[in-house]
């Protein structure tokens, strides 16, 4: 059985694709683990999981606009990623701008991404799926968050971003989806034991639930996207508290029903 990962914030840049390059990459160094990058409008995976342009012979946006299947769109990722014993298969979103401007007009369609992450989920026989988001309260959004069994939500220490936060718990509410709030980015001079009681307080007050909360690493910024962080540097503090955050949703979501298969 598939459970499905959603990663979202309300505010843009606040992490969502490193954690969620990084979180699958840990996932899949014991579990068979699927990435969907459905930031349709600002697709970034592929530039972590270095796909060179020949590669990519279809996209999840190709799926959308009826030009592909799900089968055509996997891109086995396991062969390069040693580590990752697991398994790791990726589906890209299109970087054409065409592509892009073809499917804000055509829109989006709550089955085939429902039937995608299903036909994704058994083909590769995955135990996960982890769906990356364009920020905001968007089509997409909207997609990730009805089709999840989780929604992983990313804000920085930030007022503009943790209000925001709280509309996204509200929305997902409606959903009847279980949140997990993510601090990332806590700034230098903001001690992270303080961050840490600020976000248990404020997933009480939310509803949701505290997952973790990430010091700024200059080691991860330094990385300019040119890699998964953690494949590199297992041994880093950024990759200890990714497996903590994993070890914590794995558990929660053993106990939860799926919804992709
Ligand atoms: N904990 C961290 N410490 C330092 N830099 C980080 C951290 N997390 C992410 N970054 C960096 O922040 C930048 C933005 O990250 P990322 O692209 O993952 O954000 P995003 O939420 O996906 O953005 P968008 O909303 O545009 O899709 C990247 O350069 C990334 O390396
Ligand atoms: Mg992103």
């Amino acid at each position: 059985m598939t459970k499905v990962i959603a990663v979202h914030s309300f505010k843009g840049g606040t992490g969502k694709t490193t954690l969620t390059a990084n979180l699958a990459a840990i996932l899949a160094m014991h579990h068979r683990v699927g990435v969907m990058d459905l930031d349709l409008s600002g697709p970034g995976l592929h530039v972590l999981f270095g796909l060179k342009k020949g590669e990519v012979k279809a996209t999840l946006t190709d799926i959308f606009l009826g030009d592909a299947n799900p089968a055509d769109v996997i891109i086995d990722l396991t062969p390069r990623f040693p580590k990752l014993k697991g398994g790791l298969y990726f589906c890209p979103a299109s970087n054409k701008v065409e592509d892009m401007l073809r499917l804000l007009k055509a829109g989006l369609e709550v089955t085939l991404f429902q039937d995608t992450l299903q036909k994704v989920g058994e083909q590769c026989n995955l135990d996960y799926i982890i769906v990356d988001t364009h920020p905001g309260v968007e089509n997409d959004t909207v997609l990730a968050m009805g089709c999840c069994d989780a929604l992983v939500l990313v804000s920085r220490v930030d007022q503009q971003d943790l209000f925001g936060t709280a509309v996204m718990v509200l929305l997902a509410e409606t959903f009847g989806k279980p949140t997990f709030l993510t601090l990332n980015m806590v700034p230098p001079g903001v001690r992270i034991k303080d961050a840490v009681k600020v976000g248990k307080e404020l997933a009480v007050l939310f509803r949701s639930r505290f997952l973790q909360a990430f010091d700024f690493q200059m080691d991860v910024i330094n990385n300019l996207s040119r890699s998964v962080f953690v494949i590199d540097n297992p041994d880093s503090a950024f990759a200890h508290k990714v497996n903590e955050a994993a070890e914590l949703l794995t558990k929660e979501l053993a106990e939860a029903p799926a919804t992709a298969n």
